[in-house]
């Protein structure tokens, strides 16, 4: 694929505390997948287990060789920017706090000859820093790059939007690709993680929190106590100052919240409209009402899979792969490892398809793992969106996760206008948008609203088979798609499923071409 007389391959390398990643073009390595721990932080396994007897924290070896290599350990680091004296570029970002513990150390040593990377501040989309193999650009940079590239776009607005990066919270590119600094007037992904801290799900659970929004409704006290927040500088230490909130009714809090998300973004990103293309990305790109409203107002807007931190490697890679080779490299979806397993029995879609309109739950496991956070068919657990209970009973016996937790549909492509209201398709599960009639309450939350990923073959065609299969037997063109997961980060490898499969409540497991039976 290269010709390395011309072009220098580059490694990407994302130092982000939560989701540390990497990217070599085509594996992307999202290290939770492996750890084990959700946004790889072992320390807060108690607070996955609290409503759970089935996790236990002991249960996983965490010995210092196995922290040195995923948490944040200079030598760690070190290796990857050893790859650069092997003819590599390293390409790489960091958040804030994922390089904390290791700045001073990293800038006296391999990038003694980069400090200048500590001052760097880009004013347009394809700035970069670049030295001797090092390669550097802002965090909120990859989060666009990643969306633009993935987009297709010839040119587009962007928006980068997350809790926080190294020198931004939020920033907007226009068309000229210039850089408009928003972090001041749009704090809206500290908000969010502020919000959630305080409401008990902690720093990173602003999508919990979202599960609420449709249980409350405006309260004036919440949104003028937004307003207060966000006046005036916004610091990490500024959380410390608002523990008097009323947390009385947080279905409240939570749908005043997403209302004044939406507000601001309209008066604050509107206005700088420069053209009909839209790209999201970082963590408040996971927020599916925001994505939704955008399309109102922009003609196309598109939002990739992984759009938190952890496609931070991506983003960086193919900044630096435009940038020195001049190559338009778009990632796949689905660019995990694949696994080999040899089961005992074919699976037989017609089957499979029956058992899940007979009530059975199943666990569907196919080739390589998705990118980002949303199951998108390759580790998904599937079941009947026909049925009312279908979410408690997921949320009970399999997921083991507070009941107010939605769950998404998958959909035929082209079917999905007849159940959802909205403009266009949405591959990668990132918009939420109005249920047309009653048929489908297992997937429909409970302010009549469904995030929807719509299917097509040449996205996955096993996944359009299965779904397909469904539709012939109950007339209904989609299924319940939820993460394969319990309390653990969305399973890697085939023992893992294995693993889940056996110790939740799963009916059938699917691993590639093969069935599993209890
Ligand atoms: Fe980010």
């Amino acid at each position: 694929m290269y010709n390395h007389k011309v072009f220098k391959r580059p490694f990407a390398v994302a130092l982000n505390l939560h989701d540390h990643n990497t990217y070599d073009g085509r594996f992307h390595d999202q290290r939770e997948r492996h750890t084990r721990f959700k946004h790889n932080l072992p320390y807060r396994a108690e607070a996955y287990a609290h409503q759970s007897d089935i996790l236990n924290p002991g249960d996983y070896r965490l010995n210092d060789e196995f922290i040195k290599t995923y948490f944040n350990d200079p030598n760690d680091i070190m290796n990857q920017f050893s790859l650069v004296n092997k003819g590599h570029i390293l390409a790489f970002t960091y958040t804030y706090g994922g390089i904390r513990k290791s700045k001073d150390y990293l800038f006296d040593t391999i990038l003694k000859e980069h400090k200048e990377i500590l001052n760097y501040e880009p004013k347009k989309l394809f700035d970069y820093y670049f030295k001797n193999n090092i390669y550097y650009i802002d965090h909120h940079q990859s989060h666009a790059t990643y969306a633009f590239i993935n987009s297709g776009y010839s040119h587009s607005d962007i928006l980068a939007i997350d809790g926080i990066g190294s020198k931004y919270r939020t920033v907007f590119f226009d068309k000229e690709q210039n850089l408009i600094d928003l972090s001041d007037k749009l704090p809206i992904g500290w908000l969010w993680n502020h919000m959630s801290n305080l409401t008990g799900f902690g720093t990173l659970g602003a999508s919990k929190l979202m599960g609420k929004v449709g249980y409350g409704k405006h309260s004036e006290y919440y949104y003028q106590t937004f307003e207060t927040i966000l006046d005036g500088p916004i610091t990490e230490k500024k959380q410390k100052h608002f523990q008097h909130i009323n947390l009385d009714n947080i279905d409240d809090l939570a749908f005043t919240l997403q209302k004044f998300t939406i507000d601001k973004i309209k008066k604050y990103v509107y206005p700088l409209k420069s053209c009909d293309n839209l790209c999201i990305a970082g963590g408040v790109a996971y927020n599916g009402y925001m994505n939704e409203e955008f399309t109102k107002y922009y003609e196309n807007v598109f939002i990739p899979p992984a759009v938190g931190d952890e496609g931070q490697a991506i983003g960086t890679y193919q900044h630096c792969n435009f940038t020195k080779n001049n190559q338009i490299h778009k990632s796949e979806t689905f660019a995990g490892k694949e696994y080999e397993y040899e089961g005992n029995e074919k699976v037989d879609y017609k089957e499979v398809a029956q058992a899940i309109a007979d009530g059975k739950i199943v666990g569907w496991f196919q080739g390589k793992s998705e990118s980002g956070n949303r199951a998108l068919g390759n580790r998904s657990i599937l079941a009947d969106p026909r049925n009312p209970d279908i979410k408690d009973i997921i949320n009970q016996t399999i997921k083991m996760r507070e009941d107010f937790r939605p769950f998404a549909p998958a959909v035929l492509e082209e079917h999905y206008l007849e159940y959802f209201s909205t403009y266009y398709p949405s591959p990668y599960m990132s918009r939420i948008c109005k249920v047309k009639n009653n048929k489908v309450p297992g997937i429909t939350h409970i302010d009549g609203t469904a995030r929807i990923q719509t299917v097509n073959k040449e996205f996955n065609k096993k996944f359009y088979d299965i779904i397909n299969e469904f539709y012939k037997i109950t007339g209904i063109p989609m299924l319940l798609n939820t993460s394969f997961n319990c309390q653990e980060p969305i399973v890697e490898t085939p023992e893992q499923a294995i693993r889940t499969f056996k110790r939740t409540e799963l009916d059938l497991l699917i691993i590639n071409d093969w069935i599993i039976r209890k």
